[in-house]
């Protein structure tokens, strides 16, 4: 099966590649590199041994997508390519718009045109805004969003829920991430935000590569064990075998839209996340107690029944291996590149 990845030298889009090509797939990526190396292109064939094909373009570019769609004949898309930092979204909300509804739409586009109508929707825990209960299940309210990031993924979910009530022979599973972190066990993939970073992990490891002085931690007064804000952490490897299961889902039979969660249904707090930094990784995180961050929450983690129903897919990695990964691709240490799937 030949599957188009947007976005695919991006955080999570690189590790499904590797996921989807150990699983005998062949991966199209398209990615304009705004937010991502080339050289991650050689890093996944340096893991796999196998070569994605890659296309340097704007999936918001209709021409460049019919290209695509008439050069190689995709089966499915998964599409990743989006802007994605909160804060900059909030300053920035044409741009984020622009970018994160005109690449599904032009995708849509010429899926349909050339009759291929399954579509894999990388969304957010965020579209659940700040939840009623925890854990939180798929059919929690969605759209109580506070910034246009957020807002464009719950556009985005309405948008391919619309072409699917145009056209039900589309097939489109939104996949609702919760808080990645970590890094492929190699060392040579993982996340590196351009400037400080905004979310956690790469800001932990940068303090704790000397890079910058302190952790900040964003509240210590909220309604948790230790009064720090608590997520459900997921490793990235996890996430990205979550794709291949979504794959399988809509090859094995009719899925119609379906949003389902990828989490662990664990929380951990800011202190507890730090702690497990330090100890499995013998180094220091120094930090400080600063004010709540505005539009944060005070609990989030998922439901994760329906992802076990529906997909066969669990969480396996734990906050000690998504520490540990994360530390080690920050070091740029090159381990073994195989593991058991
Ligand atoms: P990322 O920025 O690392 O990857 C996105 C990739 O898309 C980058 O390689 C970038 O160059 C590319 N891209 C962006 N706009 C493009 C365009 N118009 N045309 C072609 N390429 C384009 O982000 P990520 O963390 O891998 O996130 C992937 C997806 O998952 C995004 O849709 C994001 O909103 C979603 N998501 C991420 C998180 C997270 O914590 N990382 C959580 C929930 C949802
Ligand atoms: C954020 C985004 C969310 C996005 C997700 C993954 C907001 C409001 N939400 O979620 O839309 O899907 O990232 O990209 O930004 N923290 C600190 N100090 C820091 C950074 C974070 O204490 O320097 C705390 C936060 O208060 C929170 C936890 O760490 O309790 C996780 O924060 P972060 O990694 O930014 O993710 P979220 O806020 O959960």
């Amino acid at each position: 099966m030949n599957i188009l990845v947007t976005g695919g030298l991006g955080y999570i889009g690189s590790h499904t590649c590797v996921e989807l090509l150990e699983h005998g797939y062949n991966v199209i990526v398209i990615d304009n590199l705004s937010n991502s190396k080339i050289e991650v292109k050689d890093y996944i064939k340096t893991i796999t041994g196998k070569d994605i094909n890659f296309v340097e373009g704007d999936v918001c570019n209709k021409q460049t997508v019919e290209h695509v769609f008439a050069t190689y004949p995709v089966d499915a898309v998964i599409h990743f390519a989006a802007y994605k930092a909160v804060g900059e979204s909030v300053h920035k909300p044409i741009a984020y718009y622009q970018n994160n509804l005109m690449s599904t739409l032009t995708l849509c586009e010429v899926m349909s045109k050339h009759n291929c109508k399954k579509f894999v929707f990388s969304s957010s825990a965020t579209v659940y805004g700040d939840p009623k209960q925890v854990p939180i299940d798929e059919t929690c309210e969605v759209g109580a969003t506070t910034n246009p990031y957020g807002t464009s993924k719950v556009m985005n979910e309405q948008i391919l829920q619309d072409v699917y009530i145009s056209d039900p022979t589309w097939d489109v599973v939104l996949l609702r991430y919760f808080n990645p972190i970590g890094a492929h066990h190699s060392g040579l993939i993982g996340e590196s935000p351009v400037g400080i970073p905004n979310n956690i992990m790469p800001y932990i490891a940068m303090v704790a590569n000397k890079e910058l002085p302190e952790l900040h931690v964003f509240g210590n007064d909220y309604d948790t064990p230790d009064g720090t804000g608590v997520r459900d952490y997921i490793h990235v490897v996890d996430l990205a075998k979550g794709h291949v299961k979504a794959l399988d889902y809509m090859t094995r039979q009719k899925v119609g839209v379906d949003a389902i969660n990828l989490g662990t249904g664990n929380g951990y707090s800011v202190l507890e996340l730090v702690q497990a930094f330090e100890k499995d990784n013998h180094i220091a995180v120094p930090y400080v107690i600063d004010p709540r961050r505005e539009g944060d929450i005070a609990v989030c983690y998922a439901a994760t029944d329906k992802a076990k129903d529906v997909l066969n897919w669990v969480a396996k990695k734990d906050i000690h291996d998504m520490v540990k990964d994360s530390w080690k691709f920050k070091m740029g240490l090159q381990g073994v590149v195989h593991e058991e799937n």
